[in-house]
């Protein structure tokens, strides 16, 4: 592993998993690892569960962390190549992230989407320019389309709580007020839809496809409830049109995840991200019933991250 923005960087995800379960059994076992090592986490967006649990993996790992709020803790920064800095901007990305390397031993970034120029969100510039300039490993804590930390959370916690051999994964859009990437339910299809032992299956309404580059295939059902049928985990999170880039095209409450949407499952775990709009994206019943796993799925953000940073320090 060079750097890890996507389930490619993964490799076998298999020996991934395997390495996650024994950092898991002894968290503080493999402190070597870390030693005398320093990672710098660079948020140009608020996070609770990103920050918190990549800081506390850097600690299980012997490592310290560094987190710098982009543009409040440090410079303005300018982002185009060739500028003439005599705006605003007060320090270029290349100049920072070069510096940021002299000092750390793998970096951690975290940018978002602005949802209003699909091009330019798309093709990543903020994540591209830190990998370029960047003489370290670099760790995605979400970008502008993807969220690997928290896909590789989302497969430990059905990988070790499932009980069948196979089981069946739903990934179901739900409403809210405000339009939100596309970055968690993107990740989320690149990696489930790699997954031997899951049969996966998405659901939104129409309008609300996600770019096919991430999907890549895996069967999409409009029909909420036929999706529902027979499931063993079902992940919910809203995100705005792909196709008709960053906008609401429905806030239908009937996609609300309720106990009587979870009837329709084989008794399926349930999952969020989180933050969640608590009786808006998904029912309290729901989200503090005894099939809810999203504290242990958030608490597994700590595994995912420090089985990644010992991947790049090993
Ligand atoms: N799920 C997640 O990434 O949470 P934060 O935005 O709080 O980091």
């Amino acid at each position: 592993m060079k750097n890890f923005i996507s389930f490619a960087d993964a490799g076998d995800y298999r020996a991934l998993l395997q390495q996650a379960f024994e950092i898991k059994a002894n968290p503080y076992g493999y402190k070597h690892i870390g030693q005398n090592k320093t990672i710098g986490l660079i948020f140009f967006n608020p996070s609770l569960r990103t920050r918190l649990s990549s800081v506390k993996a850097a600690y299980n790992l012997g490592a310290q962390a560094w987190v710098l709020n982009a543009g409040a803790d440090s410079w303005t920064l300018e982002m185009a190549d060739g500028a003439v800095m005599n705006g605003s901007t007060q320090e270029h990305i290349k100049d920072a992230i070069a510096v940021m390397s002299e000092y750390c031993d793998v970096l951690g970034v975290r940018t978002f989407p602005t949802l209003q120029d699909r091009e330019a969100d798309y093709s990543e510039d903020v994540l591209n320019k830190i990998l370029q300039y960047a003489t370290v490993p670099v760790i995605s804590l979400e970008s502008a389309t993807l969220h690997p930390l928290q896909s590789f959370a989302d497969l430990i916690t059905v990988a070790e709580t499932k009980q069948k051999e196979r089981v069946k994964v739903v990934l179901t859009w739900a409403p809210h007020v405000r339009p939100l990437p596309q970055c968690v339910p993107n990740s989320f299809c690149d990696w489930f839809s790699e997954i031997d032992w899951i049969d996966f299956v998405i659901t939104h309404p129409e309008g609300y496809e996600l770019d096919p580059r991430f999907t890549k295939g895996a069967r999409i059902e409009y029909d909420q409830r036929r999706a529902l049928e027979g499931a063993d985990y079902v992940q919910a999170k809203n995100w705005s049109s792909y196709q008709d880039y960053g906008q609401i095209l429905t806030q239908d409450a009937d996609w609300m995840l309720t106990p009587m949407h979870m009837a329709y499952t084989d008794k399926a775990k349930f999952m969020h991200c989180l933050p969640v709009r608590r009786n808006v994206e998904v029912s309290d019943a729901v989200l503090d019933g005894p099939g809810s796993l999203i504290i242990q799925e958030a608490g597994n953000r700590t595994i995912s991250m420090q089985t990644v940073l010992h991947e790049l320090l090993k």
